[in-house]
């Protein structure tokens, strides 16, 4: 065996181990959360970065007509990629390529990886689930939520959270108005009716079947703003992730922040439901955005906190 052999099979050896390690970090990114479950995005993927694009076919072209779910979902799975790569010691590089549509996210496998993202979040990808049960009547501490605030490092990208009863009582009225203008529009009905019926929710595929018909053919408005109403005014706290600005890049930070908070509150016991209604219906998303004191800012994502 000559030196060139030797060093082909180490090429070899090593090629093979970073493929390894790219699989490994896409079973991660794949775990994330997304509207409706549509899981809408696509990878593409060498030894050395990996794109991340959004499935258009997936789209929820009428709940999300201005693609922000889209690209908060594709954040999540960018976020647990980024955690999974600093778990085993990757280093990583994230940019946005405008004219691919794509978030590139650079691979080093022999560099000098980043710590911030912690253990406990890495810990946390494979428990995180939407928890959409009634919470328990009982306060977070402050201390805890301060762990939550102190994950967004992002420049121009907040967390706000509201805890009273009259901040959430107000949600909850915007939540009932965003019901009745959705399942009033059958467009809206057939999509998320389509989504149920490909079993999106978890459900068995006849009682998924069956949902589909129900939605599909009545407006539920009314009962989902009683069922949504109950467990709103449950929650400990309410939150808002907002952004200065609303490119795309920006929706994308907000969204990782959104997903590192999910993490976090996982890894403390905490469980969270978004509640994504009221963005759909742009007076009532301004009139949140006021609710939590950011109407010069743009709202992202809401979501509620509590003890289940
Ligand atoms: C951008 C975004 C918006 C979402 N909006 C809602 C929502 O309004 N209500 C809800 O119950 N779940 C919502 N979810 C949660 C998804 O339905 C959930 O992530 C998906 O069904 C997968 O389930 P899992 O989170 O338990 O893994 C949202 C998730 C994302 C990423």
């Amino acid at each position: 065996m000559n030196a060139g052999q030797n060093s082909n099979e180490m090429n070899q050896t090593s090629v093979g181990r970073d493929l390894y390690a790219r699989d490994l970090l896409l079973g991660y990114a794949i775990l994330a959360p997304s509207c409706y479950n549509t899981q809408p995005w696509k990878f593409a993927a060498d030894d050395k970065e990996i794109k991340i694009f959004a499935d258009e076919a997936r789209w929820l072209k009428v709940a999300d007509a201005d693609q922000r779910e889209l690209y908060i979902s594709i954040a999540c799975a960018l976020e647990n990629l980024l955690i999974a790569a600093e778990h085993f010691g990757y280093s990583h590089r994230v940019s946005h390529s405008e004219d691919e549509k794509a978030v590139v996210v650079q691979i080093g496998f022999s560099g000098k990886s980043s710590t911030f993202r912690g253990q406990e979040l890495f810990e946390a990808i494979k428990i995180r689930h939407t928890n959409r049960k009634r919470y328990q009547i009982r306060p977070i501490p402050s201390e805890t939520l301060a762990l939550l605030q102190d994950v967004c490092i992002e420049d121009g990208i907040m967390i706000k959270m509201a805890e009273d009863e009259e901040t959430k009582e107000k949600m909850s009225d915007l939540v009932s108005q965003a019901n009745a203008l959705m399942f009033s529009n059958p467009a809206f009905r057939k999509e998320l009716g389509h989504w149920y019926g490909q079993g999106a929710f978890g459900s068995p595929l006849l009682i998924s079947k069956i949902c589909q018909m129900l939605i599909t053919q009545f407006d539920l408005g009314k009962l989902q703003a009683k069922n949504d109403s109950k467990t709103l005014m449950s929650a400990s706290v309410l939150a808002m992730v907002c952004s200065e600005k609303n490119e795309r890049s920006t929706q994308v930070q907000a969204g990782q922040v959104f997903e590192r908070i999910w993490l976090k509150a996982t890894a403390l016991g905490i469980s969270l439901q978004p509640m994504t209604q009221v963005l759909r219906v742009p007076d009532l998303k301004k009139e949140a955005a006021s609710l939590f004191s950011c109407s010069d800012d743009y709202p992202q994502q809401i979501f509620r906190l509590g003890y289940a």
